[in-house]
Formats: C-alpha cells, sequence, structure tokens
C-alpha cells in the first residue's frame, strides 16, 4: 500500500500536477461482504467507500462490474463514481441513500452541467444495498459501464482512471442532486478487481434477502 501511494505521488509529480485531493490510498485489500462478494476499495478523503469488482474471465470490454458505495449518512448526501475519470462523457453512477435501502442511478454528462439519465448503463440493485443509522450503501450490477463512446476499460489495467464526487446536501432522490462539494480521481487497478465465479456469486446475492 505504500509503495502504491508513492507510485501515484510520482505519477502526479512528472505529469506537472497534483491532482486535489491527493489519493489517500490505492485500490487495495479485498473486502468480501456476506454473499461473498469480494470487491477491492478505495476510500474517499471524506470515509465513502468505493468498491469495485469484475468477472475474473473477463479478457476485454463489455464486462460487467459489480459496484459498491457505502458512505457516512450525516455527511454525505450523494456520493457517484465517474468511470472515465472525468465527469463528461462517459458512465456516471450517482448513490444516495433511499429510505432504508439506497440506489445507484447511471448519468451522463457532456460537461460540467447537471447530469441526466444514461440509457447506455444499467445499475441493478443488489438486496444487500441499505440505509441504517449511520451508512448508506448502494450495491449494483452495471453493465454498460466498461466502455463508452470508443473507450473502454481493460481488466488488464492496473491503473485505471477514475473519478468520484460527493455532496453534503442530500437530494430528494437522484433526479434533484446539487453540485458536488467535492471531487477527486482515485486509481483503480482492475486485476485486483477480479472475481472468480462472478456471475454465479452474482445471481445467488441477487436471491438475497
Ligand atoms: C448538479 C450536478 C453537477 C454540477 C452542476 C457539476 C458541475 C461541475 C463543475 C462546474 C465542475 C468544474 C470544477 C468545479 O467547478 O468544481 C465539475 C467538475 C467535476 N465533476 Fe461535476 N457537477 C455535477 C455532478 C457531478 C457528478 C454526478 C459527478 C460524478 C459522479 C461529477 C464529477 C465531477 C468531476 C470528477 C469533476 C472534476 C474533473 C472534471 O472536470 O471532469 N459531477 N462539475
Ligand atoms: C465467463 O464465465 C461465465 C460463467 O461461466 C460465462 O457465462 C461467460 O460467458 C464467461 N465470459 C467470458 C468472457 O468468457
Ligand atoms: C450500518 O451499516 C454500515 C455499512 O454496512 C456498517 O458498517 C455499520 O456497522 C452499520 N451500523 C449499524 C448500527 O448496524
Amino acid at each position: 500500500m505504500g509503495l502504491a501511494k508513492v507510485t501515484v505521488a510520482a505519477l502526479g509529480l512528472m505529469g506537472g500536477v497534483i491532482a486535489a485531493p491527493v489519493e489517500e490510498r490505492a485500490t487495495a485489500a479485498k473486502s468480501c461482504d456476506a454473499n461473498g462478494l469480494c470487491y477491492t476499495e478505495w476510500v474517499s478523503p471524506e470515509s465513502i467507500s468505493y468498491r469495485f469488482a469484475i468477472p475474473s474471465n473477463a479478457t476485454k470490454a463489455p464486462f460487467d462490474v459489480l459496484v459498491s458505495i457505502t458512505a457516512p449518512v450525516k455527511t454525505v448526501g450523494w456520493a457517484g463514481v465517474a468511470f472515465g475519470g472525468a465527469m463528461a462523457n462517459n458512465p456516471l453512477g450517482v448513490g444516495l441513500a433511499s429510505g432504508k435501502t439506497a440506489v445507484l442511478a447511471s448519468k451522463h454528462s457532456t460537461g460540467h452541467t447537471p447530469p441526466t439519465d444514461n440509457p447506455d448503463a444499467t445499475f441493478k440493485m443488489l438486496p444487500s444495498s441499505m440505509t441504517n443509522a449511520t451508512h448508506w450503501k448502494a450495491d449494483a450490477l452495471c453493465k454498460g459501464c466498461s466502455s463508452w463512446g470508443s473507450t473502454s476499460l481493460a481488466p488488464t489495467n492496473k491503473a485505471a482512471n477514475l473519478a468520484y464526487a460527493m455532496a453534503k446536501a442530500v437530494p430528494a432522490d437522484a433526479s434533484k442532486i446539487t453540485k458536488h462539494d467535492s471531487k477527486g480521481k482515485f486509481s483503480l487497478d482492475l486485476t485486483a478487481a477480479a472475481l472468480t465465479d462472478f456471475d454465479a456469486l452474482v445471481t445467488k446475492a441477487m436471491a438475497a434477502t
């Protein structure tokens, strides 16, 4: 983990810019849920946990992506992920609490303007999504998050550039989000996100109550 952090910092310097906020840490050790879904995880400075898993047998896009976003209810109204590492022209997933559960809405934007619904990507919610007294957790299977336009994620990429954004204000629903209070880029090791028996585990998790 220490080495990964140094590498990220070094790349930032080589590029002549240091993205703010700087990564707390690169995607790291797997975190497994009660259904045996094991994700690689990145935690934002606001303590939002972004977890990802992809099928271990995927060799190229398109492939399904499991996304799990956990955030503190009191300080995070919505938290999103941008699969292409910037706000515009790539799939965005916007997570938020919804009663006792949580949702991930599929959005996109052509610029720095409020995103609209993205018909090219779908998030199928898992029953493990929930909201309790302290956290909301949005778990979903995304179809359409691994490729967009002429761009795609490579399962062999150890440092895919993703981005996140969050706002403290609690939206009434995903169509009413207000602009982020913070945002930043992070690096995702897709090889670490590879999950064996992906389809069977997802089917099991979808059926769980
Ligand atoms: C009402 C909704 C939104 C508005 C009005 C908005 C507006 C903006 C604006 C004006 C910027 C330029 C920098 C700044 O002013 O901070 C920006 C940057 C950014 N936004 Fe948003 N945004 C919205 C939603 C989202 C969502 C849902 C995501 C991701 C899921 C996102 C991700 C980003 C990222 C990663 C950047 C920095 C990198 C870049 O410039 O692309 N935004 N946004
Ligand atoms: C991966 O394995 C699943 C389950 O056996 C299968 O349905 C799917 O077609 C495989 N995908 C690839 C890209 O080989
Ligand atoms: C609420 O959910 C979060 C995220 O799953 C968990 O870490 C926490 O222990 C839960 N809190 C309670 C009081 O059950």
